[in-house]
């Protein structure tokens, strides 16, 4: 070993020991007679000290020669320091240095190494073996290394084996696009990277596995967001011989633990919520239940009062922000451009001020007296001082963008505490979802998932009313991770490719081997995945999952370190049969 210690090991019970430390520069303050120097590594860091008269002449030239992150090795004695340090954990000694070695020199960083960098992030991220100096960035990824190593410890307890499943495979059917890896050996032939391991879990259940998870990469070519990378990570897990409320027992349990044990955390029981009451009162399949703030529809009493907008709108709905009441005209106006932005796309915003005087003021009194506007409020349980914002339209839209607005206001009110997490189910999705665009249904999780028994009849006349044995765990209004109850009988399976648009070639094609599998002994299964990025996300209380993957990609899909894509040469594209553009072009 180069070294006797760690730069964060050191404390006032080796003061008088001989060490030797390693480490990069960190920061150097030469006062003449006096030179400190902040040696850092992953554990913390050491004051080093060298003094005129004290310290060897040559080591003290040796050190002025130092620049910011040179790698070193110091040689010298503990000591008790005079101004001692609270603020890090070996701030009561000092290092009196006998002896310097540069390891090697550095250039200097392109931004500052420390918690607050004057590096923008397209910089930090072209230089991200730098950023991953910074304490704040490693403290992330160790976060996620105790998330993963207590998700392995709790589901090993439960009996769950980790089997690797490939990478080169054929398309998975999880309704993002696949990337996909000409085969050099099979021109014309492509890999598709899996954008989960769904179809390969499923076929260990019927391996006798019983109990399968992966901490595993995925791939989907997606448009990015702050919750979305084209590569992240599933906890991926699957089990034999159960109920969906085994499932759901079980997966609390993990969530629970890694609460309790990364963050210290007793997360109460897991409420549950159905889909429908999801979008009836939230407007969303992954509400933020920090906060109250439900839904409440107003069709009925606001319509018939000769406001044309409320009268042909498919849903009068509204939310109660309290103690908004004193919102300013101006206020009120940014308020109504908001909702009306592209992204939000509402047509404009009612609004109902509660005033402490128990009357109201609306911005539609022209159409509604003191007592519609108080029968609003009684609806709403608004109290005086409260404010009510109400929109209204086609059905599906408008709960889409109250929504926005429900947790606009509660970030505005201050509700959406990252330090306060509330989780939850939602559960009974419908079995499809209906495309307007593409005139058909496309299974909403994915198409191994089973019907509701009971709803089983009405694939033939309402599919759009089956509901799915499928259900997602949502914390703080992030859907962390999603399953479902499988099917798991030829037939069936069968009949849902049919419903899902394939034709019996084409099912055959892309899932003869799944069918083929369940004619050998499958047992009933169900399982689901986390997103790991997200889950470390949300227990490092970031907004990006970016900020808890080691070498993320940006928003373009591209890694600006490694300058990925990048165009391959000639002879790689004709090894792998692939057209050139000059060739496409003749
Ligand atoms: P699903 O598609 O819901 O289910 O994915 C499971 C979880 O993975 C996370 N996730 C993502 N995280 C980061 N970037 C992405 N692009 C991304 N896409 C998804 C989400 C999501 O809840 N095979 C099924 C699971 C099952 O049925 O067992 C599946 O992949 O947190």
């Amino acid at each position: 070993m180069l070294r006797t210690h760690t730069c964060g090991e050191l404390r006032i019970s080796n003061v008088s020991s001989d060490v030797q430390l390693c480490g990069w520069v960190a920061k150097i303050r030469d006062k003449g007679g006096m030179l400190w120097i902040d040696l850092r590594d992953r554990y913390g860091i050491t004051q080093l000290i060298l003094e005129e008269g004290k310290t060897p002449k040559e080591v003290l030239e040796q050190a002025r020669q130092l620049s910011r992150e040179f790698v070193v090795r110091a040689t010298g004695k503990v000591v008790e320091r005079l101004a001692k340090n609270d603020k890090i954990a070996t701030g009561d000694v000092e290092v009196k240095v006998s002896q310097l070695e540069v390891l090697n020199p550095a250039k200097l960083p392109p931004f500052l190494i420390e918690d607050e960098t004057d590096g923008g992030e397209d910089l930090r991220m072209k230089y991200r073996y730098l950023d991953l100096r910074r304490d704040v960035v490693r403290k992330n990824l160790e976060l996620r290394h105790r998330v993963a190593r207590e998700t392995r410890n709790y589901l090993d307890a439960q009996q769950f084996i980790e089997v690797e499943t490939p990478v080169l495979i054929k398309s998975t059917p999880e309704g993002a696009r696949d990337f996909v890896v000409p085969s050099r050996m099979n021109p014309g032939e492509f890999y598709a990277l899996p954008q989960s391991p769904q179809t390969f879990k499923q076929l260990l259940m019927v391996s006798g596995f019983d109990r399968y998870y992966q901490i595993v990469k995925c791939f989907r070519d997606e448009d990015l967001r702050a919750d979305r990378q084209p590569e992240f990570t599933q906890i991926d897990c699957e089990m034999s011989f159960i109920e969906q409320e085994d499932v759901l027992t079980i997966f609390e349990g993990l969530i629970r633990h890694i609460f309790k044990t990364v963050k210290g955390i007793e997360l109460p029981t897991l409420s549950r919520m159905t889909f429908a009451d999801a979008m009836k009162y939230y407007g969303s399949d992954k509400p933020d239940i920090r906060f109250e703030m439900k839904f409440v529809e107003l069709q009925d009493l606001a319509k018939g009062k000769g406001f044309n907008v409320f009268d042909q709108a498919e849903l009068v709905v509204g939310i109660c922000a309290e103690g908004c009441a004193g919102y300013t005209r101006k206020q009120m106006d940014e308020l109504t451009e908001w909702v009306k932005r592209p992204q939000i796309g509402a047509k404009g915003l009612v609004y109902v001020r509660c005033e402490q005087d128990g009357s109201f003021k609306s911005s539609v009194d022209k159409f509604y007296s003191q007592e519609d506007l108080k029968s609003w409020a009684v609806a709403m349980n608004a109290k005086p001082g409260d404010l009510l914002l109400v929109l209204s339209g086609e059905k599906n839209s408008t709960r889409k963008q109250l929504n926005e607005l429900r947790l606009e206001m509660g970030t505005r009110l201050g509700l959406r505490n990252k330090d306060v997490y509330a989780a939850h189910w939602v559960i009974d999705f419908p079995l499809f979802e209906y495309s307007e665009e593409e005139k058909r249904f496309f299974a909403m999780h994915h198409p191994f998932t089973s019907p509701k028994p009971e709803d089983v009849a009405l694939l033939e006349t309402d599919p759009g009313a089956v509901r799915a044995n499928a259900y997602d765990m949502v914390i703080n209004g992030v859907e962390v991770g999603g399953g479902s109850i499988r099917i798991f009988n030829k037939e069936l399976q069968a009949k849902m490719f049919s419903m899902l648009g394939f034709s019996d070639e084409e099912a055959r094609h892309q899932f003869g081997f799944i069918m083929d599998a369940f004619e050998y002994g499958a047992p009933p299964h169900g399982g689901l995945a986390f997103g790991f990025d997200r889950l470390c996300s949300l227990l490092g209380g970031a907004d990006s999952i970016r900020d808890f993957i080691a070498f993320p990609k940006n928003n373009a899909g591209r890694d600006v370190m490694i300058d990925s894509p990048s165009t391959i040469s000639e002879k790689q594209l004709e090894e792998l049969s692939i057209a050139t553009k000059e060739v496409i072009k003749k």
